[in-house]
């Protein structure tokens, strides 16, 4: 099964640029990427931070773009957006019966399982009681079956400064059941804007920085430093039956020089995309 995870979109204004770069922009080349090399994928997740405010009009531009996507995709909110005003432009991304964007998608393999972290106002992530309990529920229908969890926010102190304060709150009271239940096997989230893997609580974890600007790696102090280092999107591979997970980054708008690995010769462009 082939999964695309985007995450931290960041839309906001049309023509408005945020560090350096236009988000729309950025956005586009990142679905006409997808389409051109993974039209072939079971769904695109996006793991929150959709938008910059929140605003209905950035839903819009987003399900305008969204349009375009060969791939079915589900969405996830992030600290930046606002839950009513998600529901209201994707009716049909499903909720659970709480309200929150929280969903499963279920295949003869394994389940994916979308939670929903956000606080409305606050930057840190929460999941409450009636959060846990479908999660909970969600698991034991599962019945031993491979779980994989997408969220925003990390469960899990990653060694930031600036950032750790800012994850998901009271982690345990998410990892503990994971962990009873015994079948998840990864973790996806967003909102570090970093490229980072690990273990948490025994299950393996990943973030992908996204399409917005990337945090200065800094473990020794807060830093408000952003890069503008290159957008990108993750490639997930799961093979269930082989307890196997691949997690690729693609940088897809990021252009080197090229050589033939032969040859040491020095290659045009034009001759990649044509041995390609
Ligand atoms: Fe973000």
């Amino acid at each position: 099964m082939k999964i695309i995870q985007v995450t931290d979109v960041h839309l906001g204004r049309q023509g408005e640029r945020r560090y350096g770069a236009d988000l729309h922009q950025r956005l586009a080349s990142c679905i006409a990427h997808i389409n051109v090399h993974h039209a072939d994928a079971a769904l695109c997740v996006f793991t929150g931070d959709l938008t910059e405010t929140g605003a209905p009009e950035s839903y819009a531009a987003l399900r305008a773009a969204l349009g375009a996507l060969a791939v079915p995709y589900r969405l996830l909110p992030g600290n930046h957006d606002r839950r009513s005003n998600l529901i209201a432009a994707f009716p049909d991304n499903p909720v659970d019966d709480n309200g929150f964007v929280q969903s499963a998608h279920e295949t003869d393999d394994e389940v994916l399982l979308f939670l929903d972290c956000l606080t409305e106002g606050r930057i840190e992530g929460e999941l409450c009681e009636g959060r846990l309990a479908w999660l909970d529920a969600r698991l034991a229908e599962a019945a031993g079956k491979p779980a994989y969890v997408f969220m925003h926010h990390p469960p899990v102190e990653l060694g930031l400064p600036q950032l750790d304060p800012l994850a998901l709150e009271q982690p345990r009271r998410l990892l503990d059941p994971l962990k009873r239940h015994g079948n998840v096997r990864h973790i996806f989230f967003g909102h570090v804007h970093r490229d980072i893997a690990g273990t948490v609580a025994g299950i393996p974890f990943s973030a992908q920085r996204g399409l917005h600007g990337r945090f200065e790696l800094a473990l020794d102090r807060p830093s408000e430093i952003v890069e503008q280092a290159p957008p990108s999107y993750a490639i997930i591979l799961i093979d269930s039956a082989n307890e196997r997970v691949v997690v690729h980054g693609c940088d897809f708008l990021e252009q080197w020089p090229v050589y033939c690995a032969e040859t040491g010769e020095r290659l045009a462009p034009d001759a990649v995309r044509a041995i390609a």
